[in-house]
């Protein structure tokens, strides 16, 4: 490892998104918690250290306080937020708890020219989210920037190189957050930008080998999504043949997705990939099966049942245990290791289907654990991984089964499936599916009314969905041009028999969800 600089957490909903920026601006960074030790931080050879902001209060009691080794360790400081009132209330300032929280954006004028703002306007824009504020700097700090409310919007101590801000840089709605952060890293810290999401594709190749040692084999569920294939073509690199992929055909995938799984991964890298075909078995137990809680807990008692089977017949080549791969990403590693966060609704836990057995007594290998997802894409690419695979939309482990909603059976599979190829083949052609995060069709449990010819029909509904969002929590309907959901529609009822009426779901998530069950 280089160098970094790290972020300790003192439970800000944004602490995750200030190590994102930090290596968007080409330095590496990792979010550890804020009583991490000394060694801890300093294994990675840090150039400096971001505190983070948090629901806390410095006078509370219990409140996570500064860590004393930090005051003389000679490491730059950014303090955001309650960061920085940590600085201070450490330092011998004083911070105010007032009535009222300063929420939002408010604009704030710099004291003066400083490296910390360099290449910012004289007046700008901030995002402020905090209760408390400093109401006396500590010995030795100066104002860097103020307005009427927060007289000390940011100030700092140029000899110890500490600096607090009281806005969160780290937001979009802060107009100059990434340089002032670029300018910590870079003047204040001396970072380079040479660290590129690439370069993690060799580091946990190496993590991987060291792991896995020179005989261990390793097994891989692939689902066909970007995480799984991303993660197995790292450890492929890492051992080579001692890999073997798995893939479970449970019947519920999209149009022709198996086939695409078998043709990249077996006929393209030449990677060592168990097929198994169970949609007999998955679609039997199924079988006019409604209620959407039941379905998924089939789904996952099979696909453990599965999994374990294949597992234990690759077991038998080797002679100790293989190693199970995983494709856990950095949220969900920092999600767990933080007892003390706030908790923002999570959405991923009971949805991490593929959900593979945690009683299964094999070592985890996981070498997606440092990469947020745009890392992983970029990681894919890096790796060869074609496009449409890298950018591909997520598709929940329990499949189609949860987009048709009622009891689930062969026709309404299959009608289900040919409608959500259609659109999402007219969605492509469009140039729409980048510009949408998540796109498919539901098949309802509603038939209607409708007249074909000279024909009175009664028939199913499609309905299609298409949302645009930033991290799946909340998200919005896309608005798609008019033509493209005229041509989508006319297609589902010329092509699909059974299908007679196509809606469009224009609800946003809240209230909404994504799914439709
Ligand atoms: P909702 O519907 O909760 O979806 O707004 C948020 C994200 O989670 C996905 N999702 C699932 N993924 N198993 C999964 O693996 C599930 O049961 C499941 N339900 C929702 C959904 O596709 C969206 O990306």
């Amino acid at each position: 490892m280089s160098h970094s600089i790290p972020v300790l957490d003192f439970g800000s909903q944004t602490a995750q998104l200030i190590v994102r920026r930090v290596r968007e601006l080409g330095v590496y960074s990792e979010l550890l918690p804020h009583d991490a030790t000394e060694a801890q931080v300093r294994a990675l050879n840090p150039l400096g250290v971001i505190l983070s902001g948090g629901p806390a209060s410095v006078y509370e009691p219990g409140a996570p306080q500064m860590p004393a080794w930090l005051i003389d360790s000679g490491l730059p400081v950014l303090g955001i937020c309650y960061g920085m009132q940590l600085i201070s209330h450490a330092l011998g300032g004083v911070v105010l708890s007032p009535e009222d929280r300063e929420f939002g954006p408010a604009d704030v004028a710099l004291s003066g020219a400083h490296p910390l703002f360099a290449g910012t306007p004289p007046s700008q824009m901030v995002w402020m989210s905090h209760g408390d504020r400093i109401e006396a700097l500590p010995p030795g700090f100066h104002t860097l920037a103020a307005n009427p409310s927060t007289p000390f919007a940011a100030m700092g101590d140029d000899a110890r190189r500490w600096y607090g801000v009281q806005f969160h840089p780290e937001v979009v709605h802060t107009a100059n957050g990434k340089a002032i952060l670029g300018n910590f890293l870079h003047t204040i810290c001396g970072a380079d930008s040479a660290w590129q999401p690439a370069n993690f594709v060799a580091d946990a190749i190496e993590r991987v080998r060291a792991q896995v040692g020179p005989e261990g084999q390793v097994i891989c569920a692939l689902s066909g999504g970007v995480d799984s294939a991303v993660a197995a073509l790292i450890i492929h690199r890492a051992v080579g043949e001692r890999l073997t992929c798995v893939f479970v055909d449970n019947g519920l995938l999209r149009l022709g997705e198996a086939e695409q799984v078998v043709a990249t991964f077996r006929e393209h890298f030449h990677i060592p990939l168990v097929a198994v075909d169970a949609r007999e078995e998955f679609i039997g137990a199924l079988e006019g099966v409604a209620d959407p809680e039941r379905k998924r807990k089939i789904i996952g008692e099979k696909f453990v049942r599965i999994f374990e089977r294949e597992a234990r017949g690759l077991s038998g080549q080797g002679s100790s245990l293989p190693f199970l791969a995983q494709g856990t990403l950095y949220p969900d590693v920092i999600e767990s290791s933080a007892p003390d966060r706030t908790k923002g609704v999570t959405i991923k836990t009971h949805h991490n289907v593929g959900g593979l057995p945690a009683d299964m007594q094999m070592q985890l290998v996981e070498p997606l654990r440092y990469m947020f997802k745009d890392e992983v894409r970029a990681a894919g690419l890096e790796l060869g991984l074609p496009e449409d695979w890298v950018w591909r939309h997520p598709f929940p482990g329990p499949g189609l089964a949860v987009r048709l909603i009622g009891p689930v059976g062969w026709e309404r599979l299959e009608t289900l499936r040919r409608a959500d190829a259609i659109f999402l083949e007219e969605l492509r052609a469009a140039g729409q599916y980048r510009a949408t995060q998540q796109a498919f069709a539901v098949l309802l449990p509603v038939q209607s009314v409708g007249v074909m010819g000279d024909y009175r029909t009664y028939a199913d509904t499609i309905a299609i969905r298409a949302i645009t969002t930033e991290d799946y929590m909340t998200a919005d309907w896309a608005r798609l041009p008019y033509e493209l959901l005229a041509k989508v529609s006319s297609r589902i009822v010329n092509e699909i028999s059974g299908v007679n009426r196509v809606v469009y779901d224009i609800s946003s998530k809240p209230p909404a969800t994504i799914e439709w069950e």
